[in-house]
């Protein structure tokens, strides 16, 4: 809820009314997203407000600017059959409200404005800008509940393509006039519109329903709302983007890499202020949340994606992938390594050429070496697999040695079944464990063995045909003097 803390100058007849009526009660907040068109620049069959940006869809970052405003209801205007982004988004406040067929901004908020309730401000935001900072949406709700029309507008590098603002001589907001229906006067202004405004919402819809498709794209633009506003006699105010990289728009894939790049540069300049090394600012990425401890070094090339946590003096090597995993002080993850739904603990050294699967736990001094893989496991402290081994629904204690080439057999066709090796074990190279099956604490099993029943504690099993040596037997001879 927002306070209206100044009156200003209202406009004639009806709209005096409603501004005074806006002055004496504390006012609800109202936001639309638009997220209905059809994203033609993008050239995909997935809508273009999916799309994923820092491993979130670009309307999920929108989202969570205008819910950091706590508005009691949030439409988010969708296309037809946009199923996919109703099932992206379910959420708190959240009404769906289907543009069909997209005939432009206006049109679209006049979609969103028939979801909500009639009364209080109401917060319009494109959902092709996922950086809009809640600091820039704010001043525009705060302005928009003095009883004014806001825009928020950018000073930019380069105004090609977008909306312009277009003042007076006093420096007031006249209009804003779309590239394709721009005078070249028009075109060399360099302060252009977001995409976001905020008005009362029942200004906003009475120039909404006033909309015209007289324009070079026959659409209903919502910026023409803004000389309607003028002409009512309602100040509009702009409020300006402090930085122009926040209100980059999406439209095709060379701007949504460009803003990737944006994100990740501020994602790590704020590691590496918070005191971790990055071999390379410019070759990492995170696509979710990722939390250092002190002195933690992460070399090229390496993508987080979900919740990371890595803790007081890891190393990440180069060209790894960690997904939903914890990683505990002083531990190595070695070159190439791919960690999904993983626990490691502390001081343990993972690949290089490692993967760790969903489920997979490792206590403090673990080694897993190149090409093993562990999923659904538990090992135990010091426990080393360091070549060539698979790992799965196995329960392995401590200062277990397992050998390259061994694994788990813990599929039978229809279940699953699960190992259990004690502390001390030694599994020799090239074994496999048939699982369910138990190897009982300091059991040795021999190369090459086949283990098919549990083998006891503390013994030698071993399981596989005893070596021969067939005494005379001769190599058969090709016979030379015949041709080939
Ligand atoms: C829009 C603005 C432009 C501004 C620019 C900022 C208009 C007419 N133009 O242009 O002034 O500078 O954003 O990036 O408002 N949408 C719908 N239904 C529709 C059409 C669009 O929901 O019928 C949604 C789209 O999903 C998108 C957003 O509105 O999220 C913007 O649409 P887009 O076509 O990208 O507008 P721009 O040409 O970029
Ligand atoms: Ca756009």
């Amino acid at each position: 809820m927002l306070s209206r803390t100044a009156a200003r100058a209202p406009g004639a007849g009806i709209i005096s009314h409603l501004l005074k009526s806006l002055a004496t009660v504390a006012i609800p907040l109202n936001a639309i997203v638009l997220a209905a068109g059809q994203g033609k620049r993008m050239r995909s069959t997935l809508p273009k407000v999916l799309h994923p940006l820092a491993g979130q869809p670009l309307v999920a970052h929108v989202l969570a600017a205008v819910r950091a405003l706590a508005p009691r209801t949030i439409a988010v205007v969708v296309g037809a059959g946009a199923d996919n982004v109703r099932d992206a988004l379910a959420g708190d406040a959240l009404v769906f409200a289907v543009q069909d067929p997209p005939r432009g901004t206006g049109d679209a908020t006049r979609v969103g404005l028939d979801a909500l309730a009639p009364d209080g401000v109401t917060l319009v935001t494109i959902g092709d800008i996922p950086l809009a900072p809640v600091e820039a949406l704010s001043r525009v709700v705060a302005a928009a509940a003095q009883g004014q029309l806001a825009v928020l507008t950018a000073r930019v590098s380069d105004p090609s393509g977008l909306g312009r603002i277009v003042r007076d001589d006093t420096g007031c907001v006249r209009a804003i006039v779309e590239e394709r229906d721009a005078t070249d006067v028009e075109r060399r202004i360099d302060e252009i519109n977001t995409g976001v405004l905020a008005a009362p919402t029942t200004l906003l819809r009475e120039w909404v329903s006033r909309l015209r498709p007289d324009n070079a794209q026959g659409e209903y633009y919502l910026t023409d709302i803004v000389a309607l506003a003028c002409a009512d006699g309602v100040p509009v105010v702009a409020e300006l983007a402090l930085d122009e990289r926040d209100v980059a728009g999406i439209n095709d894939r060379a701007q949504l890499a460009a803003v990737e790049r944006i994100v990740q540069q501020r994602r790590a300049q704020a590691l590496m202020r918070d005191g971790v090394t990055l071999a390379d600012p410019a070759r990492f990425d995170v696509r979710g949340k990722l939390a250092c401890g002190r002195d933690v070094t992460i070399d090229v090339g390496c993508i987080f994606e979900g919740e990371v946590t890595l803790a007081d003096g890891v190393h990440i090597g180069p060209y790894c992938v960690l997904r939903d995993v914890t990683i505990g002080a002083g531990t190595s993850i070695e070159a190439y390594s791919h960690l999904v739904g993983a626990q490691v603990g502390a001081d343990c050294r993972i690949g290089p050429y490692a993967r760790l699967r969903p489920g997979a736990s490792l206590a403090a001094a673990v080694h897993v070496g190149n090409f093993v893989e562990v999923k659904a496991s538990a090992l135990g402290p010091g426990s080393k697999a360091n070549h060539l081994a698979y790992i799965g629904d196995t329960t392995m204690g401590a200062g277990v040695n397992y050998g390259a080439g061994s694994i788990t057999a813990n599929y039978d066709g229809v279940a699953k079944h699960r190992t259990t090796i004690g502390d001390r074990v030694s599994i020799g190279s090239n074994c496999v464990l048939v699982a369910p099956i138990n190897v009982g604490a300091g059991a040795t099993i021999g190369a090459g063995s086949v283990v098919a029943q549990d083998a006891p504690a503390g013994k030698l099993t071993v399981a596989r045909p005893r070596q021969s040596t067939i005494e005379g037997w001769q190599r058969p001879a090709r016979n030379t003097s015949e041709g080939s």
